[in-house]
Formats: C-alpha cells, sequence, structure tokens
C-alpha cells in the first residue's frame, strides 16, 4: 500500500486505475468459503422480520454484519469515492474503512480528502496506516492523524507479499510487532491488525494477540491479488515469479478458521462477494465480513446509487441464509448444522494435530 520513490498520492491513483475495470483478481486461487455448505432448513420456524443482522465489533453494534474495508485517499477522486461510500455505510448501519493516511502524512493539505464525517456523521470510521510506517512515527502523530479524521478506530495494514514485489517497496519489516504493541496501548480507539489479500495465520494472530491485539480482518487470498496489481500495473502479467506469488498465502476461509477460537474479533474479508459467502464465514466464527473491490467497482460504474445497491443486495443475502437455517442471530448461524468440505476441511484437519483445541472450532 505504501512505497517510498513515489508521492503516496501517485501510487493511490495507480492503484485505483484497475478497480475501474473490474479489479486484480486470484489466478486460480478460491476463498475455500465454497467448502462450508450450511445444512439447508426446509421449516424455518421465523419471520424474516424476526432476524436480527446487528452485529458487535471493536465495541461497537453494527446494524448489519459487513463492512467496507479501507481503500483510498489523497486524490480529488479519493476523496468523492470515500464520501460517498462513507454515506452508504453510515445509511445501512455497517462499517467503513479509510485507506492508507500516508498521503496526507506526507502533505497535511490532503488530509480533507479522507474527511467523511460531514457525509457520515455517525458511521464507524477506521482510519488506516501501513505497519512499517506506523513503526516509524511518533505515537502521537498517529492519535492526530485519526483525531483530524474523527476516527473510531485504527486499522494497521501488513502487506509484505506487495511490497517485495513493488522494487521499491519495504524491504525492512522489523519493529511492526513492537510498534502494534506500542499503539494498542497508547491510543484510546482499538486497532485493527489487517492483511490485504494473503491472510492472518494463527501463528501470526497468537503473536498480535501477546501484542495485545483484540481485532483482525484476515484479508485472505481468494480477492483482490496485491501481487496481481503490482504486476499489472508493471505490465508484468506473465512474469513467472510474480505469476507464483499471484495466490500466495492463506485463503480466505482457512484463516478465518484459523483464529476463530483465540477470542479475538475478526473480519472476514479477501474475495467475500454475496451475502451467502459472509454468512458462510460468520458460520466459522467471524465477527462480520470485509468487502473492498467490488465497491470501487460499482463506485466507479454508478457512484453512491450502485454502491448502495450491491451493499443492499449482500445484505439481504446474509439475511436470506440465516432465514434459510432457521438463525435468528449470528449466535444461532454459528450452532445451525454446516459442513465443511474439499480443501477447507483438509488444511483444518492438517493443522489440528497437537492442538489444545481444534482450528476452527471442531468446524466440519
Ligand atoms: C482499490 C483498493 C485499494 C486498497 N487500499 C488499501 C489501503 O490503502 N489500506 C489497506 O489496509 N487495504 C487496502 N486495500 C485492501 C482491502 O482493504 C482488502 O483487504 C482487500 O482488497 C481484500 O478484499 P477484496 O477481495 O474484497 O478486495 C485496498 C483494496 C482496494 C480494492
Amino acid at each position: 500500500m505504501d512505497d517510498r520513490s513515489f508521492g503516496a498520492e501517485r501510487r493511490k491513483q495507480e492503484h485505483l486505475a484497475p478497480f475501474r475495470r473490474g479489479g486484480v483478481a486470484a489466478r486460480e486461487a478460491t476463498t475455500w468459503l465454497e467448502c462450508v455448505r450450511l445444512v439447508h432448513c426446509a421449516v424455518p420456524d421465523l419471520s424474516v422480520a424476526d432476524v436480527d443482522l446487528s452485529a458487535s465489533f471493536a465495541g461497537r453494534t453494527l446494524r448489519a454484519p459487513l463492512f467496507v474495508t479501507g481503500m483510498t485517499g489523497g486524490t480529488p477522486e479519493a476523496r468523492l469515492l470515500n464520501a460517498e461510500v462513507a454515506r452508504v455505510a453510515g445509511r445501512l448501519g455497517i462499517g467503513f474503512g479509510l485507506g492508507s493516511q500516508r498521503a496526507m502524512l506526507e502533505d497535511p493539505d490532503l488530509a480533507s480528502t479522507y474527511e467523511v464525517r460531514a457525509a457520515a456523521p455517525d458511521v464507524f470510521l477506521a482510519g488506516n496506516i501501513g505497519g512499517v510506517q506506523l513503526a516509524s512515527l511518533p505515537l502521537n502523530a498517529v492519535a492526530r492523524m485519526l483525531e483530524a479524521v474523527g476516527a473510531d478506530a485504527l486499522c494497521v495494514h501488513l502487506n509484505p507479499a506487495q511490497e517485495l514485489v513493488q522494487p521499491e517497496g519495504d524491504r525492512d519489516f522489523r519493529g511492526v510487532l513492537d510498534a502494534i504493541r506500542r499503539a494498542v496501548r497508547g491510543l484510546d480507539v482499538p486497532v485493527i491488525v489487517k492483511e490485504v489479500g494473503a491472510g492472518i495465520s494463527r501463528e501470526t494472530a497468537l503473536r498480535l494477540r501477546d501484542a495485545g491485539v483484540r481485532c483482525l480482518d484476515v484479508a485472505g487470498v481468494g480477492g483482490t491479488s496485491w501481487v496481481g496489481v503490482e504486476a499489472v500495473r508493471r505490465g508484468r502479467e506473465s512474469d513467472p515469479e510474480l505469476r507464483a506469488l499471484w495466490d500466495w498465502g492463506v485463503p480466505t476461509a482457512a484463516a478465518v478458521a484459523e483464529v476463530a477460537d483465540l477470542g479475538m474479533e475478526v473480519i472476514a474479508s479477501g474475495g467475500v462477494r454475496t451475502g451467502v459467502e459472509a454468512a458462510r464465514a460468520l458460520a466459522l466464527g467471524a465477527s462480520v465480513a470485509g468487502v473492498a473491490a467490488p465497491v470501487a467497482g460499482a463506485w466507479f460504474e454508478g457512484g453512491e446509487e450502485a454502491v448502495e445497491r450491491v451493499l443492499s443486495r449482500m445484505i439481504e443475502g446474509v439475511r436470506a441464509a440465516f432465514v434459510l437455517t432457521g438463525s435468528r442471530t449470528i449466535a444461532d448461524l454459528r450452532a445451525a448444522p454446516r459442513v465443511v468440505t474439499g480443501p477447507l476441511r483438509e488444511w483444518i484437519e492438517a493443522r489440528t494435530p497437537g492442538r489444545d483445541r481444534p482450528a476452527g472450532g471442531g468446524a466440519g
């Protein structure tokens, strides 16, 4: 998300470009959410109006278990995208994340491109900074950056795969965990640690939990590929090394299963494209589902209205999955019967031996 030799503003423009044309997805990998089969209930003993989609996350109650995860800032176009998408998220009662705020740290005049409070006074708003950058900043600068936009939480993004394939990307990831520990202790808003499409493993989550982190966005494999975005940006789509890393990481469903029993709150993101997929992630133990590329795509196609259409349809998809499993609440959905099949099942089994509790809370 960050690089050193381009201005953060110009880099953001380049990174948004592919999302006008549908984004850059995984080549062959999938999220493995298709391996989570929710067992159909033909006699749901509830009315659609009884379904309670509310979800608690990072100290807030969202009206539906959905989060638009961080995308952009720093350009005039980003200003409009942020304000319009945040307004929709506010209306729907779901979460909204800003893209990396590095540009406004480099040039304070760009702060207004992250300003969404006028459009969305009540939305649950997450600020955003890269882990490597967090490690180089005094905490009071981070606190000021969050205050300037009225953020309710800070997302710290980890994107080592993307950095490594950028010639000008970061090469030194030391100190990030310590910086996260300091941020958790020193900031008065919750810290959400997120990947950007390569997933978070159980081992990583445990280290983050030891550092005091309570909220994760696993952002796994199966959706946007940032190695892919870099390959496209440089016209290197056929480079074998880039192709080999394109789908690198932990698929979204596996990442959720890995961290589900750690007592952390989890955003399941990375390739979540329908409400039913979101419900499958919730059944595995996620607190909410996150989505980015389809929201950018909808905004480029039809602005605020199109974004509202896409997100409302996803929420209705979640509601349908609740009804068709006879679930009134997220807790009911987690307890509803499901079958875990295929590679996700194998992954969970392979990762379980020797543990006191199975990854995924005994999924399958
Ligand atoms: C256009 C775009 C820009 C993004 N920029 C950021 C960013 O600045 N910071 C960040 O943490 N994640 C960023 N992301 C990553 C998303 O938040 C998300 O983790 C990832 O795209 C996976 O979700 P998806 O498959 O639904 O797109 C960006 C995603 C998109 C589509």
